[in-house]
């Protein structure tokens, strides 16, 4: 079996300001140093450039939270996977529910930003996961499996060698109701046999991780699962002190 090496990112959403990002960037940096974990920070697309800066020399990772299924052209608004590269992106993410829910992203489309995020050398963190509802009537893995197959089959399982993927339950995210990590533990399990199915390596490889309420408190029970290789975090990753704490868990 593969070790592999847990991804801590930071999923900042839509918050924040330069102004208060500076020194949360320079609290971050400074409080992971050294640490196990591989730490990304996901930022809004104006401030690649400036917190890019800011992490040149760390270990550190930039992030953007979406990428356009688009090379270039007439798509007004859009950002392409190149112009990340631009800005020394290693990870887009892609797919994350207030996108497939708040913009309409289909499992279709989304297979498509991975498909090129992954061909312009980024690597993409793939979300997938269940509402409240999807949970209550029992169709939670027929709900993951929907959203991961659409991919596999759009990208071919071997793309998933440059992929992360991060499962976080709908009803998790940004309401203080985190899953279980037996919760988590069961559905990173299911999503690593469904890419098993087609590629034994590629699924022993695979970096799964959670996110969904993650604080400083809870990660370390997380993070102890088996198929549970780190975190996406919301809210937590805009306090430094406890963005660190739960870098230092995994
Ligand atoms: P919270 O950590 O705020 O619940 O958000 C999780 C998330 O959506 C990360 O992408």
């Amino acid at each position: 079996m593969t070790t592999r090496r847990p991804l801590v990112a930071a999923n900042w959403k839509m918050n924040g300001r330069l102004a208060s990002l500076r020194p949360l960037v320079a609290e971050i940096r400074a409080g992971v140093e050294g640490c196990r974990a591989e730490v990304a920070l996901c930022v809004p697309f104006p401030y690649l450039g400036e917190v890019g800066s800011k992490l040149a020399g760390s270990a550190i990772e930039l992030g953007a939270q979406n990428v356009s299924e688009h090379e270039s052209g007439a798509f007004t608004g859009e950002v392409s996977a190149a112009m990340l590269r631009d800005y020394n992106c290693r990870f887009a993410v892609v797919g994350h529910s207030e996108r497939r829910t708040l913009y309409g992203e289909s499992d279709a489309l989304v297979a498509a930003k991975f498909v090129h995020a992954i061909r312009s050398g980024l690597t993409a963190i793939l979300c997938v996961g269940e509402s409240l509802a999807e949970r209550e009537s029992g169709q939670t893995e027929e709900v993951v499996a929907r959203q991961l197959d659409t991919v596999i089959k759009t990208a071919g399982v071997e793309q998933f060698s440059q992929a992360v993927v991060a499962y976080e339950p709908v009803w998790a995210i940004g309401t203080g109701r985190t899953a279980t990590a037996e919760q988590a533990q069961e559905v990173h399990a299911f999503i690593r046999l469904r890419i098993a199915r087609h590629d034994d390596d590629v699924a022993d490889g695979l970096r799964i991780i959670y996110g969904g309420s993650v604080k400083g408190g809870n990660a370390k029970e997380i993070f102890a699962m088996a198929d549970v290789d780190g975190g996406l975090i919301g809210g937590a990753s805009l306090n430094g002190a406890e963005f660190v704490q739960i870098c230092r868990a995994a």
